[in-house]
Parts: structure tokens; sequence; C-alpha cells
């Protein structure tokens, strides 16, 4: 079920700041910068072996992470869970009493559905399901096909 940490996210104040001392420290830019203006969050990712770090900054003030940086300051926000099967992972955790914070998959950044779990239920630790979403499917008759 469970795959590896996929990613460890960080609240940061500015990220365009955190961008510089990430690339400071991990000898690497991001490899994506991405907005999810659902979350009302701007993110980068940097890439440490098959784990990633991901930034996240608030775009929005009633936002997830702008509420965190205000009660906790900058920090670690979550530790994200590769799964094969984002429902399956949320129908056992459920059937285990742990609490969801969402009750369907959402698009998260970098092409992934997530899910977080309560960090009340995991030793004050926000989780994250995250499945990789694959590209999507080229359906349409054409040219790709002579790509092979
Ligand atoms: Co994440």
């Amino acid at each position: 079920m469970f795959e590896k940490v996929e990613h460890i996210g960080i609240a940061v104040k500015s990220l365009d700041l955190a961008n510089i001392t990430y690339t400071q420290l991990l000898g690497v830019a991001p490899y994506k910068m991405e907005a999810v203006e659902s979350e009302g969050v701007n993110t980068s990712f940097f890439m440490v072996g098959t784990t990633k770090i991901e930034l996240l900054e608030a775009t929005k003030p009633d936002s997830a992470i702008a509420t965190f940086i205000e009660k906790r300051g900058e920090g670690m926000h979550h530790i994200a869970y590769a799964v094969d099967d984002i429902e399956a992972a949320m129908q056992e955790a459920t059937d285990k009493g742990f609490r969801l914070l969402n009750d369907v998959p959402k698009r998260g950044a970098d092409n992934k559905l997530v899910c977080f779990v309560h960090p009340k239920d995991c030793n004050g630790v926000l989780v994250e399901f995250c499945q990789s979403i694959p590209p999507p499917a080229r359906t349409l008759a054409g040219t790709e096909e002579e790509e092979e």
C-alpha cells in the first residue's frame, strides 16, 4: 500500500527566499514551481534522491499554510506517503479509526491526487496520502501514433 515517503512539505513565508536557501542547501534548483489555486498555495519541488521536498507559501490569508505559519511559524508541515490506490488507502485508514480531512481525493500539486489525515491522529504530524495521476491518455487518432 505505502510505496515510500514521496515528499516532505515545509511551510515558508516567502517562496522566493526559501527557494534560494534550499537551492544553496541541496545544491539543486527546484525542478518545478506550481500554484494550487484551490488550496491558496504556491509550491516548489526539489528532488533529493527519490524523495522530494515541497516548499509551500500561502497566497491567501485564510489558506491552511497561512493559518499554520500564524500558529506555529515556518517549519515542517506534512509528510506525504505515496500510495498506489488512494481510495483504498483512505478506506483502510478510516476503517482503522483515522480521521481524514477530506472525504474524496482532491487535486494536489505535482500531478497528484491527495488526501490528508488529521494530525491529532498521527502524533501531531499532518499526513498526506498521494497517488500519481498518469498523464492524459492519447486517445485522439492522429500524428501521435506515428511517434513510435
Ligand atoms: Co504535499
